[in-house]
């Protein structure tokens, strides 16, 4: 089973942004992580970030018919794109929202999320760790779905 991971923008900068909100684990040391996570679970994972959010787009419409499933944590586009959404939709990517951040006990503004309608569940607030639990929610909720492996 492939696996994606997205990072929008500014999560490139993790380790050293606002670490009193985000944590002190940089992007890099969580990706080792889940890499660990994912031998263990026997599945493969394809790692991305991007500042850019017509690349984000190009790079999901690319999972089609070779991903099983994606973790996102979209960032602010989190707030603002229903096009990211669209584009899971567009190539049946289930997905799992993933955010370091309690978003629904922050400003306003971060309280709404245009991807969370179509994620299969989300995880917020527990830092870095959130990404392991996301990975081992997404695995089995695909498993007992009866994806391959
Ligand atoms: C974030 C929360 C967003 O509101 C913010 O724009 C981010 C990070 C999080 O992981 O907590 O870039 O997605």
């Amino acid at each position: 089973m492939r696996i994606a991971v997205f990072n929008g923008p500014n999560l490139n900068l993790l380790g050293i942004r606002e670490p009193e909100i985000y944590g002190t684990t940089t992007l890099g040391e969580i990706e080792s992580r889940l890499e660990r996570i994912g031998a263990e679970l026997g599945i493969t994972l394809l790692f991305s970030q991007f500042n850019d959010e017509g690349r984000m787009l190009d790079a999901i419409h690319n999972c089609y018919g070779v991903v099983t499933g994606a973790l996102v944590n979209a960032g602010a586009w989190t707030h603002t794109s229903l096009a990211i959404r669209d584009a899971f939709t567009a190539v049946q990517l289930p997905y799992v929202e993933v955010h370091l951040s309690n978003i629904y006990a922050r400003e306003p503004e971060r309280r709404h999320s245009w991807l969370a309608p179509g994620a299969i569940g989300i995880i917020a607030g527990f830092g870095a760790d959130g990404y392991e639990l996301a990975l081992r929610g997404l695995v089995t909720a695909l498993r007992n779905q009866g994806a391959d492996a």
